[in-house]
């Protein structure tokens, strides 16, 4: 049989009810600057999970204070963050979505001002904070940008374990699904990149060396997710950079390959955000999916693919799942104008009966 947007997706012990994921989107709205969830968090993830998700994702979660893109980012980095998320996941559960959080490290691209407060570099004495990154290399899209410090190889082992207790947390806090963020120029995606790391140890030259990071970071995420809870990556499928030696899809592949091997249950596959010299093409429908497809054609083993990027209406994320071409239609902006894009998507695709619409708004469907 043919699935479509509406065919749910058993991964692990998890089904998902439909193939709409919503896309990991920063809210910078912690107004306390304490990475703690606020009314805000709940009302939007909230609406998004009344508004049919399959899967609601919160923004990128940090695992540790200086992992936050702005002083305004959700963290994850203790039993009061898993608390404060709690109420939001149940709420989402109780909704008939599954609550998903994406666990990230800014690297290098940490402490930024809030787009609406102009973005760029916010330094230590305007309540920002020094970066650390594989090289001390500072992005080279912000002017004066905030001091980057390369971690020594025991740091990097000790980001690798704050990782996995960011991961006990999230599951604390009632979470069914893990995203590690390796995408978009932030920590685990500057490991990957020849662009962002220049080391000369173990973590930094071949494609073994730039991998193992992330690797060792999926085993000991992996080590602490239940079983039964899937686990997935988001990547960058390229750096945009042809002119120089930087990620490509090639490696992408290869890397979904030993991501499947390391228990990782889908690939959700972006692109960009190492290096502003970047070849971005326009951001029409489907910009990325050809990303997701090369990924999808070239891993032996079997791993799920997630496609984003100008997902915008129902039959293009539709024919995404019945062409076989991904396995979970992630929508962002979308979902920002319309949180019931799914809802909407039913009524469109004549689907009403393969959703649970909420009795309160049965009126209108
Ligand atoms: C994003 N994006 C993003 N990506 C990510 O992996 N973690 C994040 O926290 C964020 N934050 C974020 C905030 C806002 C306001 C936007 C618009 C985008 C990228 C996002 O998840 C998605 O990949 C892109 O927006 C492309 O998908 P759409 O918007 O074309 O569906």
């Amino acid at each position: 049989m043919t699935e479509d947007l509406f065919s749910p997706l058993a991964l692990r012990g998890t089904e998902i009810p439909n193939r709409v994921m919503v896309s990991p989107m920063c809210q910078y709205s912690c107004e306390e600057r304490d990475g703690l969830a606020t009314d805000w968090h709940r009302t939007h993830l909230g609406a998004r999970a009344v508004g049919g998700a399959g899967v609601v994702m919160t923004e990128a979660t940090a695992i540790e204070p200086r992992g936050r893109i702005s002083p305004e980012d959700l963290g994850i980095w203790s039993a009061e963050h898993a608390e404060a998320l709690a109420p939001i996941t149940e709420f989402i559960r109780s909704q008939g979505s599954v609550p998903a959080t994406q666990l990230a490290h800014a690297g290098r691209k940490a402490s930024t001002r809030r787009p609406w407060e102009g973005g760029g570099p916010l330094q230590p004495d305007e309540g920002g904070w020094d970066a650390v990154a594989p090289s001390a290399i500072p992005y080279p899209g912000h002017e004066s940008p905030v001091d980057v410090t390369a971690l020594s190889s025991a740091e990097v082992t000790e980001m690798v374990d704050t990782f996995a207790q960011a991961a006990e947390y999230a599951l604390d806090a009632g979470f069914e699904i893990a995203e590690l963020h390796a995408a978009h120029g932030y920590l685990l995606h500057e490991f990957l990149s020849p662009v962002a790391n220049g080391r000369d140890d173990e973590y930094g030259g071949s494609f073994e060396n730039r991998i193992r990071f992330l690797l060792e970071v999926t085993d000991a995420v992996r080590a602490v997710w239940p079983n039964e809870y899937p686990l997935f990556v988001r990547i960058s499928g390229t750096d945009w950079l042809p002119d120089r030696e930087s990620w490509t899809v090639e490696q992408s592949a290869r890397l979904a390959d030993r991501l499947a091997a390391a228990g990782v249950d889908l690939v959700d596959v972006s692109s960009g955000g190492i290096h502003p010299d970047q070849q971005l093409p326009p951001s029409g429908p489907n910009y990325q999916v050809p990303l997701a497809e090369h990924v999808r054609e070239h891993t032996s083993e079997a791993i799920g693919i997630g496609a984003v990027g100008g997902i915008t209406t129902a039959e293009q994320a539709d024919a995404l799942i019945r062409n076989d071409r991904a396995d979970l239609a992630i929508v962002g902006r979308e979902f920002l104008r319309d949180p019931q894009f799914p809802l909407r998507a039913a009524r469109e695709l004549d689907a009403l009966d393969r959703v649970d619409v909420p009795p309160q708004y049965e009126r209108a469907f």
